[in-house]
Order: C-alpha cells, then sequence, then structure tokens
C-alpha cells in the first residue's frame, strides 16, 4: 500500500503531518516514510538525522535502495532524500524507473509506504502521486491553498486519471475544515464528476510549530497536545478508511 501526503501550495504542513502520521501508525503497521521532495530533504532534518546514504546515492551512484533506509527511532523507518540536489528535482525517466522499482520492491517489506511529496504540478511531484494507491492531499483555510489543492486534484485527475482522493484541512478546527471541505468538494463534483473524501481536521497548534524548531515529533513529545490528539484521531480513520477500501475504482487512462 502506498499513499502519497501532497498539496497545491507549499508549506502547509505535509512533512510534520507526514511524520506525526507514521509515528502514529506505526505500532500497527509497518512504515516506511519516504521524503518525496527527492531533491531538498525534510524529513531527516526535522528528526534531526543525518543519514549517510539517500536517494542520490542510489539514483545517481548505484547503491542500493536497502542502504539507504534508515530506523527513524521512532518506530518506523525513513528512505531519505539528498539536500540540495538540482538533478534529482526533476528525476528523468531512467531515474524514476529505477526508483519505482526499488519502492515496489520496499512495498513488499512493509504494510504502508508514505510519500512525503513537494508542492505544487512539477513531473516529481506528479509522478509520487501516480505511483500511489491514495492521494492525501493537505490544504489549509488560506484561499491560495484552497485554489491550489483544487488546481492539483484537476491535474491528477484529468491528465493522470486519479481519484483515489482524501483530504485534509490542516491549521484548521473542525467545523472551518468541514466546511471549507464542503466547498472544495462542490467544486471538484460541479467540474470534474466525483466526490473526494474527508480525512478530517488538524487544528493549528503552537506546540506543533514547537516541536519542529526542536526537531523532536509532536507526537512524541507532547502526545495530548490539540494537534496530536488529531492527528491521533485520522490515523485510526486513515486505518479504517484503507480497511474498508471502499474507494471509486481509478479511471484507467
Ligand atoms: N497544525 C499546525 N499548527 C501550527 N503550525 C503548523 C501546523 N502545520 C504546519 N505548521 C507550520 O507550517 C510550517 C510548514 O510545515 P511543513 O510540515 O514543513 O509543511 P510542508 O511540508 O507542506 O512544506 C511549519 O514550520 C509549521 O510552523
Ligand atoms: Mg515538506
Amino acid at each position: 500500500m502506498m499513499i502519497s501526503i501532497t498539496s497545491g501550495k507549499g508549506g502547509v504542513g505535509k512533512t510534520s503531518l507526514a511524520i506525526n502520521l507514521a509515528l502514529a501508525l506505526a505500532p500497527s503497521l509497518r512504515v516506511l516514510l519516504v521524503d518525496g521532495d527527492l531533491g531538498l530533504a525534510n524529513v531527516d532534518v526535522m528528526l534531526s538525522l543525518a543519514p549517510p546514504v539517500t536517494v542520490k546515492h542510489v539514483l545517481l551512484e548505484g547503491r542500493a535502495i536497502k542502504e539507504a533506509v534508515v530506523a527513524s527511532g521512532y518506530g518506523f523507518d525513513i528512505l531519505p532524500a539528498a539536500s540540495g540536489v538540482a538533478e534529482l528535482a526533476q528525476p528523468d525517466s531512467e531515474m524514476k524507473g529505477q526508483l519505482e522499482l526499488g519502492l515496489k520492491a520496499l512495498a513488499r517489506e512493509y504494510d504502508l509506504l508514505l510519500y512525503d511529496t513537494g508542492a505544487g504540478i512539477n513531473p516529481a511531484v506528479l509522478w509520487f502521486n501516480c505511483l500511489s494507491d491514495y492521494i492525501l492531499v493537505v490544504f489549509t483555510p488560506e484561499p491560495t491553498s484552497i485554489t491550489d489543492a483544487y488546481a492539483l486534484i484537476k491535474v491528477l485527475f484529468r491528465d493522470y486519471g486519479q481519484r483515489n482522493f482524501l483530504l485534509l484541512a490542516n491549521q484548521a478546527d473542525e467545523k472551518e475544515g468541514e466546511q471549507y471541505f464542503a466547498h472544495l468538494a462542490r467544486v471538484i463534483n460541479r467540474y470534474l464528476g466525483f466526490t473526494p473524501q474527508y480525512l478530517g481536521a488538524v487544528p493549528k497548534d503552537f506546540e506543533l510549530e514547537k516541536s519542529i524548531r526542536l526537531q523532536r515529533p509532536l507526537l512524541v513529545r507532547q502526545k495530548e497536545a490539540r494537534a496530536a490528539q488529531a492527528i491521533t484521531r485520522l490515523a485510526e480513520r486513515l486505518k479504517i478508511q484503507l480497511a474498508l477500501k471502499d474507494f471509486p475504482q481509478a479511471a484507467l487512462s
């Protein structure tokens, strides 16, 4: 099973959510968190890790993908990206082919591969999303974040036949999240002709910001924080959703 965590607009909270969702899921699932921002590593920085082998060594120097996998120290594993390697920001088709084979091999050893992607509609982001069984789109109540989420979904649906979307409102309270989701779902329904699923909301929480500065995940530092409780609930919902597999089949393209 592969799920991408993605967004139209940058800085909406993908990496923080990916790390904390991985933590919440790790006790019951074997999780590999893949840093999908290949040229600009995020995940290892947020966890204060310095992985010796990264995806750069795999794609550019012929190392085996398994050599790059490291334990996060929190019950899940990480496939780290490279920091500041421009070639990897736009992987060519040979690199993508190699990476796809590697990821599919790794997927056999885990219950879940989580892809923390970059933002927007650049080819690498679209590629990770198309590889995934489910696409978790993060948005915030900012108008630009919502229009960019719609734009990303539109491209993935129209041009790539994807329709297994799960929406997550970050930095929003429950009511706000539902309102913005309803708005987005109406637009998607009217213009694209399908209804996306809603995973839920994670509130704005100073403890989450603090966790990033301290490079220690919120779910480790402050399990009782509002955002931590919300993420724990969403992880449970995600597990149920995955078990039900009640998504509409992705259109064949
Ligand atoms: N729920 C939240 N509450 C408070 N701040 C948040 C929350 N989610 C994200 N942030 C802030 O947004 C910034 C960007 O988060 P990050 O996870 O790096 O986003 P992305 O991976 O989408 O670029 C963080 O530094 C953090 O300060
Ligand atoms: Mg990020």
